[in-house]
């Protein structure tokens, strides 16, 4: 393009008229590249001065600067006019009404199960009971050995136990809590108040009071001069906390390889017995098995499962509803029973 007055009025011309037409700041930088900066006709026709007469050059200096200069003011004016507006918008769109009512969204729950493990927890914890965990995959000499389970009691065979492969392993999903009974005697000196809330396997069918996977809660108390009196009352007093100040319990005797004397446990619930857990006085043997010396200690210990008391307490009729995990049974729930 050769330098003339009319090619720079119709480059300055052009760059205003484009400036003026931006909608936005985004429009505005397009225009920038093509009528402000290095690239323009406007920069071109300046970079010709060069080429041209020295006697020329003033003259179309002045020219070439007046129209730089009202390109550039033009520029910066629509800059902060579409800044202005933009903001002005952002203020608009990002408005927050805080008078709006609040959105119906869903508040989460625990599961029923998490709730009552907690509530057990605690009150023993209140009691001065320490809590007590062990590993799921369980030795089977913990499980059962320990526990004088001998190796032909019903409970161990495939009906009852999930074994781990190979069998050599001598790992079982543990049948019940008690192996962490014995995992604390073996390394805690007496005085012993634990509890041991937790998941345990066997090997039933899911059915509407069965689940292969179940949970239990056992106590185990071992100190100077534990008789069955401080279980009755042990026992009692966690029935009031789980079932209301009405409940009582009764024992039955019965039979566990790891208790002498044992006893089933039912509580007073509804106006009915029902049938809760197990316990007694924890057996000689396993105590003696345990290093534990049976001529100045001995203990009682007890269990039940959880998933049952939560049921008869809530009146939960099936089991599928506590493991299948609908969210709208757990939410029933809340945060609290
Ligand atoms: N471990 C027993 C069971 O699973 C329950 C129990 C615990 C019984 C402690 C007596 C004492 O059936």
């Amino acid at each position: 393009m050769s330098l003339s007055v009319s090619a720079i009025e119709s480059a300055a011309k052009q760059a205003l008229a484009a400036i003026t037409g931006a909608k936005s700041l985004e429009e505005l930088k397009a225009v920038k590249i093509e009528h402000v900066g290095d690239k323009s006709a406007i920069a071109k026709l300046n970079q010709s001065l060069g080429s041209i007469e020295a006697t020329e050059r003033a003259e179309f200096g002045k020219v070439l600067g007046q129209a730089k200069a009202s390109i550039g003011a033009a520029f910066t004016a629509a800059q902060q006019q579409l800044e202005i507006e933009r903001d002005a918008k952002v203020l608009l769109e990002e408005v927050v009404d805080v008078t709006l009512p609040a959105g119906n969204s869903h508040k989460g729950g625990l599961h029923p199960l998490t709730v009552i493990k907690n509530e057990v927890s605690d009150y023993f914890l209140s009691q001065g009971y320490s809590i007590a965990e062990g590993p799921e995959l369980e030795a089977g000499w913990l499980n059962f050995d320990s526990l004088n389970i001998p190796a032909d009691h019903p409970a161990r065979t495939m009906q009852d136990t999930f074994f781990i492969e190979p069998v050599e392993s001598g790992l079982v999903l543990r049948t019940h809590t008690s192996p962490v009974q014995v995992r604390t005697m073996l390394t805690q000196e007496p005085p012993i108040y634990i509890v041991s809330p937790g998941r345990t396997f066997r090997a039933d069918e899911l059915d509407s009071t069965h689940s292969p996977v179940f949970s239990q809660v056992e106590g185990l108390v071992i100190d100077k001069d534990i008789s069955m009196a401080h279980l009755k009352g042990a026992l009692d007093d966690f029935a009031a906390k789980m079932f209301g100040p009405d409940a009582i319990t009764r024992l039955r005797p019965s039979f566990f390889p790891f208790t002498e004397p044992s006893a089933e446990v039912d509580v007073w619930f509804n106006n009915r017995w029902i049938e809760w857990g197990g316990c007694g006085m924890v057996n000689p043997k396993v105590l003696e098995t345990c290093g534990i010396d049976t001529s100045v200690y001995s203990g009682f210990a007890f269990g039940m499962g959880l998933e049952r008391t939560l049921m008869v307490r809530q009146g939960i009729k099936d089991m599928h509803d506590i493991v299948e995990g609908d969210i709208r049974f757990s939410r029933s729930f809340g945060l609290g029973l």
